[in-house]
């Protein structure tokens, strides 16, 4: 469920209508709507209300200060993969206690950093790691709580560039040679075992590899408490999904989800931890853009819009299906027509969908692509030297542009050109 709906013939965000924000902020523009955010936060935190958890936001899902605000007020931790993620999650005002730091190359500069400022765990990806951070925390003279990341080998059923707890995935270490590397984890300084983290993918729209998954760390869980290790902590990664096209199969919700991991590993007293990103922001955040030409083609229509590639890469990078609708609705019974929805980008590649169904449009119109909340504004680029768009937050009938459209000139003057080649 989400809170974009159409009222009086307009799509809403929530009490805004959309052509306002179009008016005042322009497009392309990302719209966020915090109700969903917060909805989909509570629906996590609900689904493991049976023991003690906590919800750390996936930061890379979308990044917004103010989106982690809204969700670090609301009692979610977060899971940063970045020193840069790290200080958005500080900035936003969550406390170092509540911040998990993920990702398999962690620099000793990022290791130094949210150590001294303050880290709830570190989830360690290889020996290496754990070797330089055991280093970098000893000289520190600190002792930072630890999970190993292992990989279950279990095949999440998704997309190979967002699957991660198979065999062959860069992540994790492999679930056969954990014990081993607890053992070694125990004898060097400045860690301290609290967990074990598994993380096996993104876009989940089955159960059943997690179920595998966390029948896996449960029974580690047992072999290393056995091992006189000490597991409290349990961090389950994220990865549950969300449909994407309103004709799908809804993908299951949180609370079935809650009641896998209760079924898994709720019998072992831990603490349970999860990173989920897409599902809570995936479907609060929508990418409003604007009809710039209508091209008859060769057998088909292009609706070539103001938004591109560079703003939204999941259809370009993953062949991703999102939602395309009108920001005012047609009237009943008007046919729709196929569209090629590409953007101004000078490749191929930038098309958002081939031969989908519209309504007839006019250069001017305003449409609006759904479920972007999640990896849209986070993985734009400047490509063809098109200016970040701006991320908007709606929240009731308020809303505020929490990251502006930046002027060519801000764009242009981060370059520096070299006094050499300047005229003498
Ligand atoms: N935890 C870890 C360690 C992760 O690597 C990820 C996502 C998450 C949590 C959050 O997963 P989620 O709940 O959002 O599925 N750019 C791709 C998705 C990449 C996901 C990367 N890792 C896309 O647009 O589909």
């Amino acid at each position: 469920m989400d809170h974009f709906l159409y009222r009086d013939g307009v799509l809403h965000a929530e009490d805004v209508p959309l052509t306002e924000i179009a008016r005042s902020v322009g497009t392309p523009a990302y719209v966020y709507s915090a109700a969903t955010l917060l909805r989909h936060y509570s629906l996590f935190d609900e689904a493991l209300a049976w023991g003690p958890h906590l919800v750390c936001y996936a930061v890379k899902a979308a990044s917004n200060v103010a989106i982690l605000k809204l969700l670090g007020d609301a009692g979610a931790g977060m899971d940063v993969v970045s020193e840069g993620e790290y200080r958005r999650a500080r900035a936003a005002g969550v406390p170092g206690d509540r911040i998990v730091f993920s990702g398999v190359g962690k620099t000793e500069t990022e290791m130094r950093h949210v150590l001294a400022d303050g880290v709830r765990q570190i989830n360690i990806e290889s020996e290496p790691e754990m070797r330089l951070l055991s280093r970098v925390a000893a000289s520190m003279g600190v002792e930072v709580p630890v999970t190993v990341r292992v990989n279950p080998d279990v095949d999440a059923k998704t997309h190979a560039k967002i699957a991660t707890g198979r065999a062959e995935d860069k992540f994790g270490i492999p679930i056969a040679k954990a014990r081993q590397v607890y053992a070694e984890i125990a004898t060097l300084p400045g860690l301290r075992v609290v967990g074990i983290d598994v993380h096996i993918g993104s876009q989940l729209v089955d159960l059943d590899p997690f179920r595998q998954a966390y029948r896996k760390v449960a029974d580690l869980t047992e072999a290393l408490r056995a091992d006189g290790h000490s597991i409290e902590r349990l961090d389950l990664g994220g990865g549950l999904g969300i449909p994407y096209a309103r004709s799908n199969l809804a993908p299951p919700v949180p609370m079935e989800y809650g009641e896998v991991i209760r079924d898994e590993v709720g019998h072992l007293g831990c603490e349970i931890e999860i990173e989920p990103g897409r599902l809570i922001a995936g479907n609060a955040g929508i990418l409003m853009t604007q009809t710039i030409f209508v091209k008859e083609g060769e057998g088909r229509d292009f609706l070539i819009v103001d938004a591109a590639m560079n703003d939204l890469i999941r259809p370009a990078m993953y062949g991703a299906h999102h939602d395309i609708v009108p920001v005012r609705e047609a009237a009943p019974g008007v046919e729709q027509q196929p569209y090629d929805i590409v953007g101004p980008v000078c490749e191929s590649g930038d098309t958002f969908a081939k031969g989908r169904d519209m309504v007839p449009l006019s250069a001017g119109d305003l449409i609006a692509f759904r479920s972007a909340g999640a990896y849209g504004a986070v993985m734009s680029s400047e490509y063809n030297s098109r200016p970040l768009i701006p991320e908007v937050l709606v929240q009731g009938d308020q809303y505020a542009v929490i990251r502006p459209r930046p002027t060519f000139d801000e764009m242009i003057s981060r370059d520096t050109i070299p006094e050499w080649l300047a005229p003498a």
